[in-house]
């Protein structure tokens, strides 16, 4: 039994906190992960990142004064608020300050409070659909539906015409039962990107800005997935793009979180896209984002226990971020017929020992069969990432090592962190 107050307990079971582990673990600490996944060390499959009393009992007998959260779901389910008051520390909001992340409506409603730069919207309630219908229709169909609550990425239905709009309404009927809230949000374009830091509720330390590839197939096509790939840092993000972001976005998010006396302290990630107006905001998330996770980490040369201790601590303010020369790119191999369900799994993983020593694999979906072989078990199964001195470098030498790696109908998304430059307006 461990007593060293560098002992933590790591909540979830995915790629995202496969390489929270591995940095947590080069920073110093001993780190169990709850439930963990058949890649990840000191993994602890018994015990769900839900069951809060399993976690507390886990924590006494290790000795562990310290839980961080990977996913959204112990968050919004209030593990924070579980552990209030007792010696346990938990790096993560209250049930409160998830609510940015579990309620699309709430959340819009925080940033129009305080002048967060987002798009424009309308709120419904499940017996108004007539009156959203007749809306999406004025708007030409030009518009994104949003289901208020967390859907695991399928609550979100972005619209080209007044059909496919009035079909994505009849779908989140026919999806839930009952009393539910959903916005209708006028469409923006632009490229989109992540920015994700560390705050204590005052103030905020941002990792590199990086871009997610939510879609399943190359060019953005295709049904949304979990997230196909990521890279950091973003060559086109560059100083007056993210002062913008930070007057526009950050900024007016920390002074609201004062305001309203959120005792938020944790990952905020502002999922943001650079419309021609500027940057608007599309969601908060209260967590890592997956697979951005996966190359900021790497990317991150301070340490993140540091960043973590003194967020709990209130020292923040004295912290600074440093980050890795160069860029990270991370791809997905996954599990042929993901993101639907009833895909088959179980199938064998060869090749992981043939990789490159400076590629990580970060596994997401793994465990081992009755005969101890690594097989796959879910549909993002790994996460390989590579680095380089250009972006171009670092995505070659991924894939190269990538085609190394096999298991049945392996599926990789051809084109992480290959979009071309985009033009970005000049009015902001
Ligand atoms: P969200 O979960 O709100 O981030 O939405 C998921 C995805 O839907 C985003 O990553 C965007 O690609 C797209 N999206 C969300 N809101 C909008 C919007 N207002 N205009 C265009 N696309 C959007
Ligand atoms: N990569 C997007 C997310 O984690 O929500």
């Amino acid at each position: 039994m461990s007593t060293s107050n560098k002992t933590l307990v790591l909540l979830g079971g995915g790629a995202r906190e496969h390489a929270m582990a591995w940095k947590l673990t080069r920073d110093g600490a001993t780190v169990h992960v709850l439930p963990g996944n058949a890649g990840i060390p000191n993994s602890h499959p018994e015990i769900s990142a839900t069951d809060f009393p399993a976690i507390q009992a886990f924590c006494q007998e290790h000795g562990v004064k310290l839980v961080v959260v990977g996913p959204e779901a112990p968050l919004a389910a209030g593990v924070t608020d579980f552990f209030q008051g007792s010696d346990i520390r938990v790096f993560g909001p209250s049930r409160a300050g998830a609510t940015l992340e579990s309620s699309k409506v709430w959340s819009k409603d925080f940033m129009r409070r305080h002048g967060v730069a987002t798009a424009l919207s309308w709120q419904f309630r499940s017996d108004k659909l007539d009156e959203a219908r007749a809306k999406a229709t004025e708007l030409g169909g030009q518009v994104v539906v949003k289901f208020d609550g967390l859907a695991a990425g399928k609550g979100v239905y972005v619209c080209s015409s007044v059909e496919e709009a009035h079909a994505a309404l009849r779908d989140l009927e026919q999806q839930h039962n009952g009393w539910f809230s959903f916005l209708l949000e006028e469409k923006l374009s632009g490229p989109e990107i992540s920015i994700i830091g560390v705050t204590d509720g005052n103030r905020v330390r941002l990792l590199a800005p990086s871009q997610d590839h939510k879609q399943l197939l190359a060019g953005d096509q295709g049904p949304n997935t979990g997230g196909m790939g990521a890279y950091c840092p973003v060559p086109f993000a560059d100083d007056n793009i993210l002062a913008a972001i930070r007057t526009q976005i950050v900024d007016p998010t920390l002074e609201g979180l004062q305001v309203e006396q959120f005792d938020f302290k944790g990952f905020l990630y502002f999922g943001i896209m650079l419309t021609p107006q500027g940057p608007k905001l599309l969601e908060y998330n209260v967590r890592l984002g997956d697979p951005e996770a996966e190359v900021l980490l790497p990317a991150l040369e301070s340490s993140l226990l540091e960043l973590i201790e003194a967020t709990l601590d209130g020292t923040l303010a004295q912290c600074n971020v440093w980050q890795r020369p160069g860029y990270y790119a991370g791809v997905v191999l996954a599990s042929g017929g993901y993101p639907a369900s009833g895909f088959p799994t179980g199938f064998p993983i060869t090749g992981l020992a043939d990789l490159h020593p400076s590629i990580l694999a970060f596994h997401g979906a793994t465990r081992h069969n009755e005969t101890g072989e690594l097989v796959t078990n879910g549909g993002r199964v790994l996460v390989l990432v590579g680095h380089g001195a250009e972006l171009e470098e670092a995505v070659q030498h991924v894939y190269r090592e990538a085609a190394k790696v096999h298991f049945q109908d392996v599926y990789i998304r051809t084109d992480i962190g290959q979009r071309p430059e985009p033009i970005l307006g000049t009015n902001w």
